[in-house]
C-alpha cells in the first residue's frame, strides 16, 4: 500500500518541524509548499539526508507550486506570519486572512479530500476562514490550538506535583488566545482532579490559579523570550498528534477548533471543544458538562472569536 501523503502548506518554524516530526514517525511521504523559493526545497532535501542516520523511509519534496500536493491525505497549515513580541495572535488577522484565501484556493483545487488542520493565528477565525474558502465539509477541517494548550498546563502541573508528564491530563477549552479556558475540574493527575489535590495538599489554589495563567500567557512567554518568531516544537508536535490521530484512525479524544453546529448553544461555529479524530476527521464534539463558572469563561472566550470572525467578514466581502 502507498505511504499516505502530507502536504504542509508553509514551510517556515513551524512546518520544517512537521517535516521532521512527520519523517522520524514515518507517518508517510511528506511535501512542503511555501511562496519562498528555496527554503521548501532546501528543508525537504536537509530532512531527507537525516533519513540513512535517522533510519526512516519516506520521500520530502520542497515545492513553490500548488499542484505538488495533489491526492495528499492530510494538508497542515502553517503559512502566514507569526508574531513579535508586543504582538497578539489578533494583530496578524488582516495578513494572514489573505494568505488563507490562497491556501483554501489552492487544497481546493489540489487536494479538496485531505484532512486539513490549520494551526495560522489568530486560530479560531483563520480555521473558519480557511473552510469558507476551501469549501471542504466541516469535519474535514479543523484547527490545532487544544492540544497545545492542554499539553503546556500539563507541563507546568507535572512540574508543579513532580510527577511524570504522561500521568497528567489536562483540558483547555475556548479560543486559542487570552480568553482560552482551562478546566481544572476535567484535569488530572492518573484520574484525581485537580481541585482534589488541592486539597490533598499537593498544591495551594493560588499556585494552580498562577499555571493557569501561565497556560493562558504560553505563547506569548515563547514569544517574549524568542524575540524574533513564536513557538514551533510545541505547536508542530502538537499539529502531528492531530495528524496521527486521523492517518490511523485511533479515535483520540482531543480538544481542537472544531465546526460546533448543536452543541454546546452553538450553531455552526469554529471554537476549541472536545473532539474525537478518527478516519472520518472530527467525528464527534464531545459536549461536557460546564459549571456557571466555567460556562461564563467559555461564552467570553466564544464572544472574543466571535468579534474576530466579524472583523474577517469586514475585511473580506466574499465572506459574508
Ligand atoms: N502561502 C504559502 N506560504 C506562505 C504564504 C502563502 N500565501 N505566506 C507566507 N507563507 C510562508 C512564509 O514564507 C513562511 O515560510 O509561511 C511561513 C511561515 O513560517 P514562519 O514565519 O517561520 O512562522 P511559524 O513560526 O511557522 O508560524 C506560522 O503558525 O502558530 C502560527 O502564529 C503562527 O501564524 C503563525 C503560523
Amino acid at each position: 500500500m502507498a505511504r499516505p501523503k502530507i502536504a504542509l502548506i508553509g514551510a517556515g518554524q513551524i512546518g520544517g518541524t512537521l517535516a521532521h516530526l512527520a519523517a522520524v514517525k514515518e507517518l508517510g511521504d511528506v511535501v512542503l509548499f511555501d511562496i519562498s523559493d528555496g527554503i521548501p526545497q532546501g528543508k525537504a532535501l536537509d530532512i531527507a539526508e537525516s533519513g540513512p542516520a535517522a533510519k526512516f523511509d519516506g520521500s520530502f519534496k520542497g515545492t513553490n507550486d500548488y499542484a505538488d500536493i495533489a491526492g495528499a491525505d492530510v494538508c497542515i497549515v502553517t503559512a502566514g506570519v507569526p508574531r513579535k513580541p508586543g504582538m497578539s495572535r489578533d494583530d496578524l488577522l488582516g495578513i494572514n486572512l489573505k494568505v488563507m484565501k490562497s491556501v483554501g484556493e489552492g487544497i481546493a483545487a489540489h487536494a479538496p479530500n485531505a484532512f486539513v488542520i490549520c494551526i495560522t493565528n489568530p486560530l479560531d477565525a483563520m480555521v473558519w476562514a480557511l473552510r469558507e474558502f476551501s469549501g471542504l465539509p466541516h469535519n474535514m477541517v479543523c484547527g490545532m490550538a487544544g492540544v497545545l494548550d492542554s499539553a503546556r498546563f500539563r507541563h507546568f502541573l507535572a512540574e508543579e506535583f513532580d510527577v511524570s508528564m504522561r500521568d497528567v491530563t489536562a483540558f483547555v477549552l475556548g479560543g486559542h488566545g487570552d480568553t482560552m479556558v482551562p478546566l481544572t475540574r476535567y484535569s488530572t493527575v492518573a484520574g484525581i482532579p485537580l481541585p482534589d489535590l488541592v486539597e490533598m495538599g499537593w498544591t495551594t489554589q493560588d499556585k494552580l490559579d498562577a499555571i493557569v495563567q501561565r497556560t493562558r500567557d504560553g505563547g506569548a512567554e515563547i514569544v517574549g523570550l524568542l524575540k524574533t518568531g513564536s513557538a514551533f516544537y510545541a505547536p508542530a508536535t502538537s499539529g502531528i498528534e492531530m495528524a496521527e490521530a486521523y492517518l490511523k484512525d485511533q479515535k483520540r479524544l482531543l480538544p481542537c477548533a472544531a465546526h460546533v453546529d448543536g452543541a454546546y448553544g452553538l450553531d455552526g461555529f469554529y471554537v476549541g471543544v472536545p473532539t474525537i479524530i478518527g478516519a472520518n476527521g472530527i467525528e464527534r464534539v464531545v459536549e461536557i458538562k460546564m459549571n456557571k463558572d466555567e460556562q461564563a469563561m467559555f461564552d467570553k472566550s466564544v464572544d472574543a472569536v466571535k468579534g474576530l470572525v466579524e472583523a474577517c467578514k469586514g475585511i473580506d466581502d466574499s465572506l459574508n
